[in-house]
């Protein structure tokens, strides 16, 4: 069948073992495309259950006596994002603070379990808070920071880094490397086993951002030897506007650093309330303070039901959506004048594809306040459009991809007007 017919997308669903999943979500506007789970994810049902349970049987009743069972709870909510979607054994990611202050953490920790070296690699399509922290980094502590410009296509595939981008950047003097899983903007996917390896082998640590990549694709942390990471719960992990982040250390390096911020949590016998600071070397060592704790609710529940569908048909949904989305660009968009700047092959790249066009601002803005269809616009001319798997119906996708053509094609995008909001 064709994929220009909209059958095609209804049999896809009909066949789709994660189908059941889309009604345990609020979708209060059933007319409405949702393409923008990459940015903020769904509200699952259970969660407004988990939340109100939170507060009336635990808060309620319990007020401080809860912190007894309260306590620990970055640690157990840590491991289920391991077990769900990061291929990870347990005691060794916390949920805890946002992506930005762990990034900080772990990077500052690995600079410093490299004394001596002072290079700090990372991309220029690396996500703009990972970039400003690293400047600042660098800027404090007189290191320097070298920026790949990977957004040059003579120099990377759709911002795509490789061994063979890294490798002219690599020296003994390399302490850092960080890049994101995916890329935020172009969506190309890197092989975080091979570069892994390739920095190991010259003794510098990578640390990785996965915000885009958790809950989308097979992460396998412990299978790929990556040693530090990072990432977000709120966009396939669907956990709620500011819910809290996670760190990944693996057991081997967790004795060997010290983050930056000494945080109460991080003391071995923290409530002796003693006057030095004794690190406690498992995975606590790494937090800072008190777990948020009705964020870590939001966590447990979309992520239990990540567990449920399993990562690995999570991943297969993503790959056969964003090559029907792809399918659809070169049946209805390219000859329209729109770029595709995501990879083609299915293993680079995750849940979201990017389009270009001169008039990608307006169009987004045209998408949304006509068209009924939610993508986002990313600076400086990218429309970028998801399928989150668990609360997107392949037909959800398609009747977008049909609303755009037809926006682009009668060029009404071109009488919106700015939306007067700051965010994009
Ligand atoms: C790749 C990446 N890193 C970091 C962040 C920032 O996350 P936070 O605001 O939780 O620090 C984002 C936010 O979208 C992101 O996409």
């Amino acid at each position: 069948m064709n994929v220009t017919q909209r059958e095609y997308a209804l049999e896809l669903d009909r066949n789709d073992p994660l189908a059941r999943f889309k009604s345990m979500f609020v979708i209060s506007d059933p007319q409405m495309c949702y393409l923008d789970g990459n940015s903020l994810g769904r509200l699952p049902k259970s969660t407004i259950a988990a939340i109100n349970d939170f507060m009336v049987d635990e808060w309620g009743p319990q007020v401080v006596t809860g912190w007894s069972h309260w306590v620990d709870q970055a640690q157990p909510a840590g491991d289920l994002l391991g077990s769900a979607a990061l291929g990870a054994s347990p005691g060794q990611i916390l949920v805890c603070d946002t992506t930005s202050v762990n990034f900080y953490q772990l990077c500052l920790a690995a600079i410093k379990a490299r004394p001596g070296r002072k290079t700090i690699i990372t991309d220029a399509a690396n996500f703009p808070t990972d970039r400003y922290i690293l400047d600042g980094i660098a800027k404090q502590f007189n290191l320097k920071l070298v920026i790949i410009n990977n957004e040059d296509s003579a120099i990377a595939d759709h911002e795509r880094i490789t061994t063979q981008v890294l490798a002219p950047y690599l020296n003994e003097d390399v302490a850092l490397v960080t890049f994101q899983v995916i890329q935020y903007r172009s969506g190309a996917r890197t092989d975080m086993k091979s570069i892994t390896d390739q920095v190991r082998a010259i003794g510098g640590l990578v640390v990785w951002d996965a915000s885009h990549a958790v809950g989308a694709i097979e992460l396998n942390l412990d299978a790929n030897g990556v040693d530090l990471c990072v990432g977000c719960t709120y966009k396939y992990g669907n956990s709620g506007p500011g819910s809290p982040a996670w760190l990944y250390v693996s057991k081997s390096l967790q004795s060997q650093l010290q983050v930056p911020i000494q945080g109460w949590f991080a003391q071995d016998a923290q409530f002796e309330m003693g006057p030095i600071f004794e690190r406690s070397l498992s995975i606590r060592g790494f937090q800072i303070a008190s777990p948020p704790l009705m964020g870590i609710r939001c966590v447990q529940t979309a992520f239990t039901m990540i567990r449920e569908a399993g990562i690995d048909a999570i991943a297969k949904k993503a790959a056969i959506g964003t090559q029907m989305m792809i399918d659809l660009y070169d049946a209805w968009l390219a000859p329209l004048g729109v770029e595709l700047n995501t990879p083609r092959d299915p293993k680079e790249r995750g849940g979201h594809i990017s389009l270009g066009h001169p008039d990608a601002a307006q169009i987004c803005l045209a998408l949304r306040q006509i068209s009924n269809v939610i993508p986002d616009y990313r600076a400086p001319h990218s429309i970028r459009l998801a399928i989150s798997p668990l609360p997107t119906s392949y037909t959800e996708v398609w009747d977008g991809f049909e609303r755009m053509r037809d926006l682009v094609a009668s060029g009404r995008y071109s009488q919106i007007q700015e939306s007067g909001s700051r965010v994009t």
